[in-house]
């Protein structure tokens, strides 16, 4: 089977590449390298054995689109592209809400003008808002998030929920990612943020490499055990096997058609604190920090109920903290530049 991966060379698209590949489908991926490294996908194909068709293209561009639709006989699309940093959302959010959202709607035009069904799509814990509590539950009301990018993905589920009615053959499956963090076991895929990075971990293991001097942790008086913030973290390479359980789920469920979400987490939420002890443990590496005041739009707490995702899919994520965090160094230690 063909599956079109869109953003396929970025952190979470590649790990996803990798796991498709070994569960024997063809991939095709479809990326504009903003980015990312085409590296990655050379290293997957290393890894792997296998090959990846590889197309360098914008999903805004529907000509290049449909070309590929029409030379390739698309089964499935699994759509990552995106912009994702939160802070930049704010400061340059048409170009999100272009990337984002327009991407998408080009995306689905060019599905449905290809009779192409089956969608799934990264969505983000970013959904439930403000407004929802945790554990957060896919039968919430979607939220109103504080950023331009939690918006684009609001906007996203919204345009999928739309499509399926006024296209009654569409088959979309809306993945909520919570916090991925790690690397593939062989250190030779990772995360590799352009710049400073935004996430937590990455930071981390940029102090530890030496590139960064201090870690800032925003805020130590939020309402939580230790006052910083929680989050649900799993292990990239679950959130790509968990992509790969959702394909299968469509391709088992031939009767199914509309859309439906699933939370991809642990079900745990762990503080910011106990990730840099974890990853002091799990290296023995000191890792110097300050605190600083809380960064605007930081929620204090949230985790994920993935109880539907247990039952439905048949996935659970397997990987524990210190793999999560033994893998991350593993990719950041043997690649202090990334792909560079
Ligand atoms: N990493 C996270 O913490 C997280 C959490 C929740 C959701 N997500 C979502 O998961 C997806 C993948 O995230 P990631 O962490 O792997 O990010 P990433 O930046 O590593 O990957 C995104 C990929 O999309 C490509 N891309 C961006 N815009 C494009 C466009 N217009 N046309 C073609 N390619 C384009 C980039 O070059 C990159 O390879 C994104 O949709 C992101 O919003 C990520």
């Amino acid at each position: 089977m063909n599956v079109l991966v869109t953003g396929g060379a970025g952190y979470i698209g590649s790990h996803t590449v990798l796991s498709l590949l070994t569960e024997g489908y063809q991939v095709i991926v479809y990326d504009n390298l903003c980015n990312a490294s085409e590296q990655s996908l050379k290293r997957v194909e290393a890894l792997t054995g296998k090959t990846v068709t590889f197309i360098q293209g914008d999903v805004n561009d529907k000509t290049l689109l449909s070309s590929t639709f029409k030379q390739h006989k698309i089964d499935s699309v699994i759509h990552f592209a995106a912009l994702k940093a939160v802070g930049e959302s704010s400061q340059i959010p048409l170009q999100y809400f272009q990337n984002n959202v327009s991407g998408s709607l080009s995306l689905l035009e060019i599905m449905a003008e290809n009779q192409i069904e089956k969608f799934i799509f990264s969505s983000s814990a970013t959904v439930y808002g403000e407004e929802n509590q945790a554990p957060y539950v896919e039968s919430y009301k979607l939220g109103s998030p504080s950023s331009p990018y939690g918006a684009t993905k609001v906007m996203v589920e919204r345009i999928m929920n739309d499509f399926a009615i006024a296209m009654p053959s569409f088959k979309g499956v809306s993945l909520r990612y919570f916090n991925p963090i790690g690397a593939h076991e062989s250190g030779q895929i990772g995360e590799d943020p352009k710049g400073i990075p935004n996430n937590l971990l990455p930071f981390v293991a940029q102090v530890a490499v030496g590139k960064r001097e201090k870690l800032t942790i925003f805020g130590d008086d939020y309402p939580t055990h230790d006052g910083s913030c929680l989050r649900d973290y799993l292990h990239v390479m679950d959130l790509a096997e968990g992509h790969v359980a959702a394909l299968q789920w469509l391709n088992n469920n031939p009767d199914f058609y509309g859309v439906e979400a699933f939370n991809l987490g642990t079900g745990t939420g762990t503080s910011v604190f106990e990730i840099v002890s974890a990853f002091e443990k799990a290296t023995d590496i000191t890792i110097p920090f300050e605190v600083s005041p809380r960064r605007a739009g930081d929620l204090p707490a949230f985790w994920a109920d993935a109880s539907k995702a247990n039952k439905a899919l048949h996935w659970q994520a397997k990987r524990d903290l210190t793999t999560m965090m033994k893998d991350t160094w593993r990719w950041q230690s043997a690649n202090p530049n990334g792909y560079e």
